[in-house]
């Protein structure tokens, strides 16, 4: 059976420059044998997290019954999650903040699900030419990533893209990504 891996899709922007480094990604993780599952979480029903500390207290991960299920459902059979975004104000966007936010029950104490020791990846894309823009968002995955006890497997962040298509023409990021999901092989 393929291993899997979860990619979170934070575009609002479908077939955007986020979304076709994923593919690209996810073709280099299946050259490895692994099965990507994509989930585009903008259209998902998916709330913040209200901070009720009642994880796990209903038998499943969250008490809020929402779309977010379908993204623990993906992410407990998954040994590496992959993190897909635009750069809005040097960020997250609103479409994927919330995800994060509701992974905090792997990290509750009454959790029936370790994620400890998986790997993560962060590919994000941004309209600025500094990679600098980056800055924000890299320190925050970097430290999420710590604390989760997650190891990162990959970043690759991408400014000077800002048409949909930008990204397209740049064969070599596409190479990158494909190099990413390859190089993940299985342990
Ligand atoms: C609301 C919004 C905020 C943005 N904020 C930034 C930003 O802070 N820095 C930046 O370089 N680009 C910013 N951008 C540009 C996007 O990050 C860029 O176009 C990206 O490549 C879009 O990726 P996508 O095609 O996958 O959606 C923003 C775009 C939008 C719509």
């Amino acid at each position: 059976m393929p291993r899997k891996v979860t990619v979170l899709l934070g575009s609002p922007r479908r077939s955007g420059n986020s979304e076709t480094l994923a593919v690209s990604f996810a073709e280099g993780a299946a050259k490895s044998g692994y099965k990507a599952q994509m989930i585009r979480v903008n259209g998902l029903k998916i709330g913040g997290c209200i901070d009720c500390r009642r994880c796990w207290t209903n038998g499943s991960h969250c008490f809020l019954n929402d779309d977010m299920k379908e993204v623990y459902a993906s992410i407990d059979k998954s040994s590496v999650i992959t993190f897909v975004t635009p750069l809005y104000f040097y960020s997250w966007p609103t479409q994927i903040k919330p995800v994060w936010d509701r992974l905090l029950p792997y990290f509750s104490p009454n959790s029936k699900v370790d994620l400890s020791g998986h790997r993560a990846v962060l590919i994000a894309t941004a309209g600025d030419d500094d990679d600098k823009c980056f800055d924000g968002l890299r320190k925050s995955f970097e430290l999420a990533c710590n604390y989760a006890k997650w190891k990162i497997a990959g970043e690759l962040l991408v400014p000077g893209v800002h048409e949909a298509k930008a990204v397209s023409s740049k064969e070599e990021i596409l190479k990158q990504a494909f190099e990413m999901g390859e190089n993940l092989k299985p342990r």
